[in-house]
């Protein structure tokens, strides 16, 4: 079992003494047997500590992704982001967490000139962050970077369909593999990846029975987004999965709706300061007798 119960109410973030033995590569790429994962990997995203706290109890992995450019910074893409925005929010995500694996995105500019400019990105963010490993777009193009990570000591997750930090090229965020050349690619990617030494495999955003092919031509797991319920884990961005924003991409399920929560409870403090409703005396301090 992955899950258990861990009381986050103390908002700490490293308990004495420490709950749970955190995830290993091993392990994880282990949930994969001859082609079968029994018990399938539970990923979502977090980007600050109390969410990683929260978050932690129920994931087997936890990616600090460049979606953080969106979602925390407000970016247009991902092209934006920073490895001094990865390793920031990579340490404040694994001193949030005891259990999950950490896995933290290779921002674009940071690791496609060749595998040394990669190996320095990877070795910074790990030794930054204290993350476990990094994520990387891209699929056969990647491979040779992702054995020299790999045969160095840096487990590596590949990602390979819709690559967001490819935006510019790809011209939109829709579904790929809907051609057969496209499909055929995606498929050569994944094997690329695999072979070169990924652990696991993101697959985003191509059509069902593209991921399917790919989660059972492929060792090391297959983790979809937008992918299929064949693939041997799911990870959603948690925000979107919370509804905290207005539109999600069709892919995502909604398992809340936090953003009007949030908006009923900020509109009715907002009402109580202007009618001075609060403060009341239970939030004010007052001599000690
Ligand atoms: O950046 C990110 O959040 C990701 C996931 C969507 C897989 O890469």
């Amino acid at each position: 079992m992955s899950t258990f119960t861990l009381d986050t109410a103390t908002s700490r973030a490293t308990p004495t003494p420490v709950p749970m033995k955190r995830m290993t590569v091993p392990a994880l790429r282990g949930r994969k047997v001859d082609g079968v994962t029994q018990q399938p990997i539970v990923m979502l995203t977090a980007y600050t500590m109390r969410m990683a706290q929260l978050l932690d109890p129920h994931c087997d992995l936890l990616l600090v992704g460049d979606s953080l450019g969106q979602v925390i910074y407000g970016l247009p893409s991902t092209v934006p982001v920073t490895l001094d925005m990865m390793c920031a929010h990579g340490a404040a995500v694994v001193r949030g967490s005891w259990h999950a694996l950490v896995a933290v995105d290779m921002p674009f500019g940071s690791y496609e000139a060749g595998p040394e400019q990669a190996f320095a990105s990877a070795a910074r963010i790990l030794k930054e962050s204290g993350c476990a490993a990094v994520k990387l777009e891209g699929g056969e193009a990647m491979a040779p970077t992702i054995a020299f990570l790999s045969e160095r000591g840096i487990p590596v997750i590949g990602h390979v369909g819709l690559t967001p930090q490819a935006v510019n090229m790809l011209g939109g965020y829709g579904a790929r593999g809907r051609d057969q050349a496209e499909a055929a690619k995606i498929l050569a990617d994944a094997k690329a990846v695999a072979d070169a030494g990924a652990f696991a495999i993101v697959v985003e955003g191509v059509l069902e029975d593209i991921a399917a092919e790919v989660t059972r031509a492929v060792a090391p797991p297959i983790i979809g987004i937008g992918a299929s319920p064949d693939c041997d884990g799911q990870v959603l961005v948690t925000e979107d999965m919370l509804g905290l924003f207005e539109r999600t991409p069709r892919f995502v399920k909604r398992y809340d709706d936090l953003a009007s929560r949030i908006g009923s409870a900020v509109e009715t403090y907002a009402a109580e300061v202007r009618s001075r409703a609060f403060p009341t005396s239970d939030q004010t301090y007052r001599p000690k007798p």
